[in-house]
C-alpha cells in the first residue's frame, strides 16, 4: 500500500535534503522537454492500450476500461532511461467486470444508453532496450451518460438506476435465486449490485449485474461452518425481472413476472491472500512476448492511482457546472510534482541491474503545445460519450 507514494516522497525527501544531487539543471528554457506526438500515431496507440490495459489490471472493483480516442500525449525522452509519456485518454467502460480479468479484445464498450465514459491521465515508462513497461502514476474521473440526451434519442430505452434501488437488490436476489435452484450442489450469494438498470416493457422490467460469492454450506449440508463467510467474489451474473401488467385479466390474477439468470465464473487466480511484498510482486514488467495473456504478468500490487465516479453531468446544480470551463467537467488530476524543473522518480527496483535509475517527472503539461493531430480519432462514433 502506498509504495509508490512512499517512493515518490522519498525521492522527493532526498531531493529536498541534498543527499544526492538536485534533479539536472535544466536551464532557463522556456522551450518544454515534452514533445507533443499525433494522437493516431501507431506508437503512440500502443502506448495508450498498454497504459489502460495496466490501469485496468490495478483494479479490484469496476469495469474495465477501453479506449475511445487518445486526447493528448507528450514524450520525454530521457536517454539511457528510455521514454517517460504523458497521457491523457478518453476512455469507456465496458461490459467486462476488473475481476474477470478478461483480455480487453474480449471487452466490449456498453450500449450508448448505459455508457459510463470520462477522462484518465497517465504516466507511462517505457524503456524498450531494458524491455521494462512500467505505469508509476493515473487517475481517472468517470460520470455516466446523461440520462435526459439518451432518452431524446430513444424514449424507451432501459435507463440506469441507482444500485442500492431496492428493486434492483430484488431483482439480483430474485435471478440468483433462480441460478440457485438449478445448481446441483453448490449456493451462491450476493455481494453486490454492481449495475442497475430499469425498462417499461409490458409492465416494469430490471436488468441487473451482481457479484456472487460461494455460500459457506452447500445444499445438501444440514450444519456447515462459516468460515467462508468473507469468501471473495468467485463470478458475475446478469440477470432480468420483467412483469407483465396482464390488463386484460381480472385484478385478482397475480401479475406475471419473468426471471432470467446467466453466471459467468471468474477463472481462479491462484492468488496467495496478504501476499503483497513489493520486493516479490513489483519486479520489472517485461515487455510482453507474443502471446503473453496479461493474466500471466506479475501482478503490481501497490496502488498508483484512482478512477473517481462522479454523477451524470446534467445531474450537476447549476452553479458548480456554470463557472466551470469545459475542461473541468471531467477534473482528473494527476501531479508527481509541481516543480516546474521536474523532481526525480526512483525506479531502480525496475532493472535488474545495480545502480540508482531515475526518471525526471515533470508537471502534468496542459493544453499548451499541443499536437495538431490531437484529439484523434474516435472509436465510438457517438458525441455523447466524449469528454469535451
Ligand atoms: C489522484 O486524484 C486524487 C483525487 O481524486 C488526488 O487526491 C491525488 O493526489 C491524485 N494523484 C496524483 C498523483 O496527483
Ligand atoms: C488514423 O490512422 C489510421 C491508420 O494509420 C488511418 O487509417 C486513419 O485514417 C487515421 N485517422 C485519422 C483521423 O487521421
Amino acid at each position: 500500500m502506498g509504495l509508490l507514494r512512499l517512493l515518490v516522497l522519498c525521492t522527493l525527501a532526498a531531493c529536498c535534503m541534498a543527499r544526492s544531487p538536485p534533479a539536472p539543471p535544466l536551464p532557463q528554457r522556456p522551450l518544454s522537454p515534452l514533445h507533443p506526438l499525433g494522437c493516431n500515431d501507431s506508437e503512440v496507440l500502443a502506448v495508450a492500450g498498454f497504459a489502460l490495459q495496466n490501469i485496468n489490471r490495478d483494479q479490484k472493483d469496476g469495469y474495465m476500461l477501453s479506449l475511445n480516442r487518445v486526447h493528448d500525449v507528450r514524450e520525454h525522452y530521457q536517454e539511457d532511461m528510455g521514454s517517460l509519456f504523458y497521457l491523457t485518454l478518453d476512455v469507456l467502460e465496458t461490459d467486462c467486470h476488473v475481476l474477470s480479468r478478461k483480455a480487453q479484445k474480449d471487452c466490449k464498450p456498453r450500449m450508448f444508453y448505459e455508457s459510463v465514459y470520462g477522462q484518465c491521465k497517465a504516466m507511462f515508462h517505457i524503456n524498450k532496450p531494458r524491455r521494462v513497461l512500467y505505469l508509476p502514476a493515473y487517475n481517472c474521473t468517470l460520470r455516466p451518460v446523461s440520462k435526459r440526451k439518451t432518452h431524446t434519442t430513444c424514449p424507451d430505452c432501459p435507463s440506469p438506476i441507482d444500485l442500492s434501488n431496492p428493486s434492483a437488490l430484488e431483482a439480483a436476489t430474485e435471478s440468483l435465486a433462480k441460478f440457485n435452484s438449478k445448481s446441483p450442489s453448490k449456493k451462491y450469494e450476493l455481494v453486490k449490485v454492481t449495475k442497475a438498470m430499469n425498462q417499461w416493457v409490458s409492465g416494469p422490467a430490471y436488468y441487473v449485474e451482481y457479484l456472487i460469492k460461494e455460500a459457506p454450506c452447500t445444499k445438501s449440508q444440514a450444519s456447515c461452518s462459516l468460515q467462508h463467510s468473507d469468501s471473495e467474489p468467485v463470478g458475475i451474473c446478469q440477470g432480468s425481472t420483467v412483469q407483465s401488467s396482464l390488463r386484460h385479466v381480472p385484478l385478482i390474477q397475480p401479475v406475471e413476472k419473468s426471471v432470467t439468470v446467466t453466471c459467468e465464473f471468474f477463472e481462479s487466480q491462484a492468488q496467495v491472500p496478504g501476499d503483497e511484498n513489493p520486493a516479490v510482486t513489483q519486479g520489472p514488467q517485461k515487455l510482453p512476448q507474443k502471446n503473453t495473456a496479461p493474466t500471466s504478468s506479475p501482478s503490481v500490487t501497490a496502488p498508483r492511482g484512482s478512477i473517481q465516479h462522479l454523477p451524470e453531468l446534467d445531474d450537476e446544480k447549476p452553479e458548480e457546472s456554470k463557472g466551470g470551463s469545459p475542461e473541468e467537467a471531467f477534473p482528473v488530476q494527476l501531479d508527481l510534482t509541481t516543480n516546474p524543473q521536474g523532481d526525480t522518480l526512483d525506479v531502480s527496483f525496475l532493472y535488474l541491474e545495480p545502480g540508482d535509475k531515475k526518471l525526471v517527472v515533470l508537471p502534468f503539461p496542459g493544453k499548451e503545445q499541443r499536437s495538431a493531430e490531437c484529439p484523434g480519432p474516435e472509436k465510438e462514433n457517438n458525441p455523447l460519450v466524449l469528454p469535451p
